[in-house]
């Protein structure tokens, strides 16, 4: 039975693994969840899970030495996913100080406490151990709009403090594999969506404040491109690398599903005017009349696009869920959980929204 250390899975993406990997694999693997339950983390999205003899949750902090080194100690960690980060690009420009410490620090200790546990006295380690670091696209900087491609080879250049820190963190990842031959993959993912996504980012947010019929708020032109992928997706591509990625090996992962911002919000007030029932109040209110463009993101970038061959070719890992269908999932979640939604906006959430958009002209 194989035990997996998730950290970061009472997150957006870490808890959808962690439902994924039940889902599959059921009472054959054991998980340990370890989270510090910061404003984006939320015992809520595990629920269903929470009550299973293989699953336990250890509330710790990444930068914590000494807490991550118990879990090590008191557990035999076959694989170690690192989801925990701080994640929001707008949060980071505000208070890039936290985004250096979880996303560098925290990644440089859980390094050091996965060694620590695997390493074996002639420098090489057990059969089967892995290290797998979540990353993202946004390392490799921004794109123009002529169709070119992120490739695995394709040079560093972040532009915000999340994006700088998150590709900190990957260098340190691929320095423990050249210095140590550390047993470690890094996949670098696209946009996700899907359920339990925190409505900071730009899909829930927009979902959340049509079915209020409150401005959507849209930065700059509207015309910024990214590539999204179903959650589920990203999902099975960790699980997939996990058990086929050749070792120090990074895949890019994502859908080959690019949009433009002003498309997603117009998609999904669309879908939103199919799906509310007739004679929901909701929908005399639900249109393109909210949309308002505010002031920009600083350094925004202009475009992601994922070139996934890598991943396909060496592991066979396709996206299977078209964006029609993701987006009508994500959306009949979100009406099935109006209280889940109505936890995470309450207090801290309206003052982050207020700082945020209040007065963004
Ligand atoms: P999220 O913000 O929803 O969740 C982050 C989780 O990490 C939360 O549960 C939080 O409590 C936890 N956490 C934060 N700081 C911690 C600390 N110091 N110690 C322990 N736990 C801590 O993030 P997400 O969107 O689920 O992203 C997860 C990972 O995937 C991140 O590493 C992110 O960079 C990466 N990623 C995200 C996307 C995306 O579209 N959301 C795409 C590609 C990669
Ligand atoms: O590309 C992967 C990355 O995707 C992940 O690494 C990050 O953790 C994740 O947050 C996401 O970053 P983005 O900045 O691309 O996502 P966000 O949802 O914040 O914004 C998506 C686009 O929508 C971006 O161009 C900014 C724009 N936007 C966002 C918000 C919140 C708006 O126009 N209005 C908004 O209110």
């Amino acid at each position: 039975m194989k035990t997996y250390l998730v950290t970061g899975g009472a997150g957006f993406i870490g808890s959808n693994f962690i439902h994924y990997m039940f889902r599959k694999y059921g009472d054959t693997i054991r998980v340990i969840n370890l989270d510090v339950l910061t404003y984006a983390g939320n015992l809520e999205n595990l629920k269903e899970v929470e009550g299973r003899d293989n699953y336990t949750f250890v509330k710790a902090d990444i930068t914590d030495r000494e807490a991550v080194s118990r879990v090590f100690a008191e557990n035999d960690i076959d694989l170690v996913v690192h989801f925990a980060a701080e994640s929001h690009v707008d949060r980071s420009i505000r208070n890039p100080e936290v985004f250096v410490r979880t996303n560098v620090l925290g990644t440089a200790v859980m390094l050091n406490c996965a060694r620590a546990a695997w390493e074996k006295e002639d420098g090489t380690y057990p059969e089967g151990k892995k290290f797998l670091h979540v990353s993202t696209d946004e390392v490799y900087g921004s794109l123009e709009e002529d169709g070119t491609f992120f490739y695995e080879t394709t040079p560093y250049a972040p532009h915000s403090p999340y994006s700088a820190s998150k590709a900190s963190s990957d260098l340190l990842v691929k320095s423990y594999i050249d210095t140590y031959k550390f047993p470690a993959n890094i996949t670098n993912c696209s946009n996700n969506y899907g359920p339990y996504q925190f409505p900071e980012k730009l899909i829930p947010l927009i979902i959340n404040n049509a079915l209020q019929g409150k401005k959507l708020p849209v930065y700059g032109d509207g015309k910024n491109v990214r590539d999204w992928l179903y959650v589920d997706d990203h999902a099975k591509g960790i699980d997939m690398v996990l058990k086929k990625g050749r070792p120090g090996e990074t895949y890019n992962i994502g859908g080959h599903n690019e949009k433009q911002n002003i498309e997603i919000v117009n998609i999904i007030l669309e879908t939103l005017q199919e799906m509310l029932p007739a004679g929901d109040p909701r929908r005399s209110y639900v249109s393109k009349d909210l949309i308002t463009y505010v002031e920009d993101r600083k350094g925004h970038d202009r475009r992601y696009a994922i070139a996934p061959d890598k991943i396909r070719t060496e592991i066979g890992w396709e996206p299977e869920t078209m964006f029609a269908d993701g987006i009508r999932k994500t959306i009949a979640w979100f009406f099935e959980h109006e209280e889940w939604m109505k936890h995470v906006t309450s207090g801290a959430y309206q003052k982050y929204y207020d700082e945020m958009y209040t007065d963004r002209s």
